[in-house]
């Protein structure tokens, strides 16, 4: 994200330095990887999380790319806490979808609570995708993207959350508050994306609030792509679920991703996480 300057800024750029990793869960169904850039001023941390776990018998996956704005305060804090909330939530299985909304507010809440002796406001966006046995739901705040391959089809399975989506300029303005352009279309001429994690001096326009799509994963879907938009800036959506349909690795396939972005100019802060349905058993 743009518009915060750091305040190191070393006349030769520190080597961008990606990480990677992967998985594959219990009953083999699906696999995941992830890769992560965090180059020149941003500091080392992945903003990501991936875990397995199974809950009343049925295996769980649960998958994020957290993208920190004005520092990685609230990103950090995101991806420490936000499935641990969720596993916690009484509906979680009961009541996925309706867990998730309350999980991303209360941890929203927990977060300002926490940062109150914080004088500068930091923010996170959230693109999650929680796995319950074969049922997919995505919730996304800001403008990290879910794209998801069915039969070779890229399906954006996010709106990315920007102040000048007309239904998101509309509920800023209700609340009291501006859109306006400074380089882009920003909240109070400040944040380039509408909803978040943090921001506190925002919040009652840049709101926590996720927007939440359910995907049954039958025997058409290939593959899902969580990623920050140092991504999605650079490659289109179909373009980036072509360059990795053959690709059955998905730590694989998250690292071409990744490449792909950096090596197209977007030198900051790229984080992918691929995972792929696995329908041969
Ligand atoms: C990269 O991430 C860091 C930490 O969250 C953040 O402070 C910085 O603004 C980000 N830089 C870019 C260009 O997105
Ligand atoms: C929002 O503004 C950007 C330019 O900053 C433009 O590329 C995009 O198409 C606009 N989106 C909408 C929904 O108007």
């Amino acid at each position: 994200m743009s518009g915060y300057n750091s305040v190191f800024n070393p006349s030769q750029p520190e080597p961008s330095v990606p990480i990677n990793g992967g998985g594959l869960s219990e009953n083999k169904k699906f696999s995941y990887g992830f890769s992560s850039l965090r180059g020149k001023r941003a500091s080392m941390e992945d903003f990501h999380d991936t875990k397995i776990s199974k809950v009343d018998g049925i295996i769980v996956g649960l998958f994020g790319v957290f993208d920190g704005h004005g520092g990685s305060r609230a990103a950090v804090y995101v991806k420490q806490n936000l499935f641990k909330n969720l596993l916690e939530h009484p509906q979680f299985v009961t009541d996925t979808k309706v867990a998730i909304a309350e999980t991303y507010k209360q941890t929203d809440n927990e977060y300002l609570k926490s940062e109150n002796n914080q004088h500068r406001d930091a923010g996170s966006t959230a693109s999650t995708a929680v796995l319950v046995g074969d049922r997919l739901l995505v919730a996304n705040v800001g403008d990290s993207r879910a794209v998801i391959c069915i039969a070779g089809k890229a399906i954006a399975l996010s709106t990315d959350h920007k102040p000048n989506r007309s239904d998101e300029r509309q509920r800023i303005e209700k609340a009291g508050g501006v859109v306006m352009w400074s380089g882009t279309w920003r909240v109070g001429g400040v944040l380039a994306v509408s909803r978040a994690f943090g921001d506190r001096l925002l919040k009652k326009y840049v709101v926590a609030e996720p927007e939440i799509q359910d995907q049954l994963i039958t025997s058409d879907v290939e593959f899902l792509v969580l990623a920050s938009d140092g991504l999605w800036d650079v490659v289109s959506n179909q373009d980036a679920v072509t360059m990795v349909q053959n690709v059955q690795d998905a730590q694989e396939a998250a690292k071409r991703l990744t490449d792909e972005a950096y090596k197209k100019g977007s030198a900051d802060n790229i984080t992918c996480v691929v995972i792929r349905f696995h329908h041969n058993f």
